[in-house]
């Protein structure tokens, strides 16, 4: 399947770009959110664990709350939605079985089948030597859902801003998940961009090519 030629990818990327200002008249419609939302279910993670969470904030009084909490940056208040990224702070075997039972459930097998599949998950994320850095295995996990996020918004047109000027601990007693072993970690407003956000028009700077991609 391919719906997208490579010229219009690299238009979608080009306009991308991490808004400064979004106008905050202009709401994203249900129809384009639901396809984002869906982005974000999609992403891959690690074993398929998806050892996260969103939180979606329209709620313009909780905007303005983080927005204190995020350097004051407009982006949180002025967005249409506000995407928090949480993550689980340990893996546990009740995380595993609920992700192997959905599996059994959605593909017709029993959950016994992937005795051997959960031992290895268990002994690596839950007793092996990666149970001591679960928390940032998690949230590399995170940012891969941040970045499909942000791809599939601007394939969209929708624009954002991958947000780690945030003081993530009081987000997450905000947000009211202080204490229920999830954490936040990084966020993301969408929205569209204000006419007048002059960094819109700034080039992009990356290294060149040849710096940054070896061929073999
Ligand atoms: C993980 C991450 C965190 C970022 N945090 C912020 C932030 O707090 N505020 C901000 O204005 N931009 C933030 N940025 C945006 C980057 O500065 C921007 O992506 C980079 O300069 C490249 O520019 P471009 O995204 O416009 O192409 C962040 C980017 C990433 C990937």
């Amino acid at each position: 399947m391919k719906n997208l030629s490579p010229e219009k990818l690299i238009e979608s990327l080009e306009w991308r770009y991490a808004t400064k200002k979004f106008d905050a008249n202009k709401k994203i419609d249900k129809n384009t959110w639901a396809s984002l939302e869906l982005a974000l279910i999609l992403s891959p993670s690690s074993y398929g664990l998806q050892p996260w969470k969103f939180i979606i904030v329209e709620d313009q009084a909780i905007k303005d709350q983080l927005k204190a909490v995020s350097w004051g940056q407009s982006q949180v208040s002025d967005c249409s939605h506000h995407v928090v990224f949480a993550i689980k702070e340990k893996m546990d075997e009740a995380h595993i079985d609920a992700f192997l039972n959905q599996t059994a459930k959605i593909r017709g097998i029993e959950a016994s089948s992937m005795e051997g599949y959960k031992k290895m998950m268990l002994g690596d994320l839950v007793t092996g030597p990666r149970s001591h850095m679960i928390s940032e295995w998690a949230a590399r996990q995170a940012y891969i859902a941040l970045g499909n996020f942000m791809t599939a918004a601007a394939v969209v047109g929708i624009d954002t801003c991958p947000l780690e000027g945030i003081d993530p601990v009081k987000y997450t007693e905000i947000l009211g998940l202080a204490g229920s072993g999830w954490k936040v970690v990084v966020a993301c407003p969408a929205g569209y961009r204000d006419a007048e956000d002059k960094y819109a028009t700034s080039k992009k700077v990356r290294f060149d090519a040849k710096d940054l991609i070896i061929h073999k």
